[in-house]
């Protein structure tokens, strides 16, 4: 099996920044692309902010923590890929998007390298289908905060090869993730559950069953669930929610997905979530947290 040393990343919004930081943590050589220079910056800032967290909190050596920040490249240009063992696409969750990345890629790369998707829902063989190497393109999908959440669920294309699923596997395992094996079907297994619960819970909303707060505790206090649904969605991002509900429409063919009035109307005016201070809720408001003392 080839050894995976350079890891390129293209995407540097929370997942992209987040799965560069954790591969470079794990002593892989890391380059950072996205096509605007202003998220390239953010990552940065947020990657370096992240480890100083980490090591304050000793979830991570001062040595590791500063290694990690060496091994960090980044760039607009696609073409620094051509040294990358396995590349990660981390773009928008949108299948025209991915599919001309993937034309593109397929060109830049090395014939070994395999190229992934962190796609929450797009099927793998549809965007396996403009390369010239399906048998190299697999899902590898991680959750959010990718350096934190245990999970990656691995989506094996109709051509993925028995090799590059090892591969992929591998490298997921020394990330210290559990893994989870999907059939390349709309949502796969995590948002295929997750996405209707949180559409549902914006019908909720919508039709006046209850307030935000009251559907969130419910379902923290009443399912033990971490994050009421709606909080979830303010953190996964209410434009990726709305994305990966269409996919499911659509590629499951069940206006059952269909996604919520509300949620649409959210997203066109620009209610993203978390990441544009407002979503669900208005996170504008809040305190600015502390300020980590550590230093790398
Ligand atoms: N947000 C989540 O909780 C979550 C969880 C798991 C998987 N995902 C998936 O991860 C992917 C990224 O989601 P995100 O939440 O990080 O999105 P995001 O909006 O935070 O970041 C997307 C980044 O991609 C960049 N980009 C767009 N088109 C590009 C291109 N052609 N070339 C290079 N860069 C490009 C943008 O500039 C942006 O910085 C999506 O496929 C999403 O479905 C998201």
């Amino acid at each position: 099996m080839t050894e995976i040393k350079v890891i390129g990343v293209i995407g540097g919004g929370q997942m992209g920044s987040g799965i560069a930081q954790l591969a470079a943590a794990y002593g892989h050589d890391i380059w950072l692309i996205d096509s605007d220079p202003a998220a390239l910056t953010k990552a940065t800032n947020s990657i370096s902010s992240s480890i100083q967290r980490l090591v304050s909190r000793n979830l991570l050596s001062r040595e590791v923590g500063v290694d990690a920040l060496q091994r960090l490249k980044c760039s607009t240009d696609l073409k620094e890929l051509h040294s990358a063992d396995v590349i990660i696409e981390a773009v928008v969750e949108s299948e025209d998007v991915k599919r001309k990345l993937f034309l593109e890629l397929d060109k830049i790369a090395k014939p070994s390298a395999i190229l992934a998707s962190n796609t929450s829902s797009i099927p793998i063989t549809r965007l396996a289908s403009s390369t010239t190497r399906p048998e190299k393109v697999i899902g590898m999908h991680f959750m959010n905060p990718p350096p934190i959440m245990k999970l990656v669920e691995i989506v094996r294309g109709v051509d993925t090869s028995d090799e590059t699923f090892d591969a992929i596997k591998t490298l997921a395992e020394r990330l210290g993730k559990t893994l989870i094996c999907s059939q390349d079907y709309s949502g796969f297994i995590v948002n295929r559950l997750l996405m209707p619960m949180i559409n549902e819970a914006f019908f909720a909303l919508y039709t006046g069953v209850a307030t935000k707060e009251d559907i969130d505790t419910g379902m923290k206090l009443g399912t033990n669930h971490p994050m009421g649904p709606l909080e979830l969605a303010d953190l996964i991002g209410l434009d990726v929610c709305l994305s990966i509900m269409k996919v499911l429409q659509s590629g499951l063919g069940d206006d059952k997905y269909a996604p919520c009035p509300l949620l649409v109307q959210y997203v066109d005016a620009g209610r993203l979530g978390r990441k544009r201070g407002l979503g669900v809720y208005d996170y504008r408001k809040l305190p600015k947290p502390e300020k980590s003392k550590s230093r790398l």
